[in-house]
């Protein structure tokens, strides 16, 4: 086994406090579209759908595109054995969080307890007139734009646009859970959409130790010295599990 894995290993065995901070390309293996990269859902749309401005002046032009780029395909996806190690390493009491910026909902289809939500998520719609909480199951989907049911005002999917504050509840507990890490996962994530993206960098400063796992450089992989694992995520973590539970 090379020396670096022998390392990763070893500090996964001595950790008191992991934290796995994911994006985008855990769930690609899903069948779930990266934001960036060849085939990246911003190669086929223009991200102004998802500017909150925009949304709220357009909301017949946005709706459309919003459903085609998560709610057609999210229903669908299943979680992959990556979303399943983190799931198991959290039931070993070894994993203590998942901070994702995915809205897929499949870290928590995968049996994870302590999700934190950095981006919000599509299980909900929200109302901008009366703000009142409809699940998606509960909606009228078919509609162009979708209505409360509650009041006929627009509703907006429970995640967050560019331009909305990330919701603070969210955002204390991925920082609270970030400086208590000792060892810090980093999965599938370009490192560019702020301030999600500063949190490994907290860690790091932090003192914890990073591993990072991706298919190719990302923003972190020559900034903060991380144990970088390229691969991916499903193949790398079941690798690591199998080395870690021998299973
Ligand atoms: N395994 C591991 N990593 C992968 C895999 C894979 N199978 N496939 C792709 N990747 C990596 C890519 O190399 C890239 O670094 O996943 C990352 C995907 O990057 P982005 O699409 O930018 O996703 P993310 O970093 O999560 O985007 C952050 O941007 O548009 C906003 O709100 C949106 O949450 C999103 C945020």
């Amino acid at each position: 086994m090379q020396n670096k894995l022998k390392e990763v290993i070893n500090i996964l065995q001595q950790a008191n406090y992991i934290v796995a901070f994911t994006g985008a390309g855990i769930s690609a293996e899903s069948g779930i579209p990266t934001f960036r990269g060849k085939g990246g859902i911003w190669d086929k749309y223009d991200p102004i759908i998802l500017e909150i401005d925009y949304f709220k002046n357009n909301p017949d032009k946005a709706w459309p595109h919003i459903k085609d780029m998560f709610y057609n395909v999210i229903d669908k996806a299943q979680p992959n054995p990556a979303h399943f190690v983190l799931s198991d390493w959290e039931k070993q009491g070894k994993l203590k969080a998942v901070i994702t910026q995915n809205i897929d909902n499949l870290h928590q289809k995968a049996g994870s307890q302590n999700v934190i939500e950095f981006h919000g998520n599509t299980r909900n719609l929200i109302c901008m007139q009366c703000q009142k909480i409809t699940p998606v199951a509960q909606a009228d989907m078919t509609q162009n734009p979708v209505i409360c049911p509650h009041c006929g005002g627009l509703l907006k999917p429970d995640f967050v646009f560019f331009g909305e504050p990330i919701p603070p509840k969210a955002y204390q507990d991925a920082f609270a859970h970030t400086l208590q890490s000792d060892v810090y996962l980093v999965i599938g994530t370009t490192g560019i959409i702020m301030p999600a993206s500063l949190l490994p960098y907290e860690a790091r400063k932090n003192g914890a130790h990073i591993i990072e796992i991706n298919v190719s450089p990302s923003n972190y992989t020559h900034s903060i010295n991380p144990y970088f694992l390229q691969g991916k995520a499903s193949k790398v973590l079941s690798e690591l599990n199998q080395k870690l539970n021998g299973h």
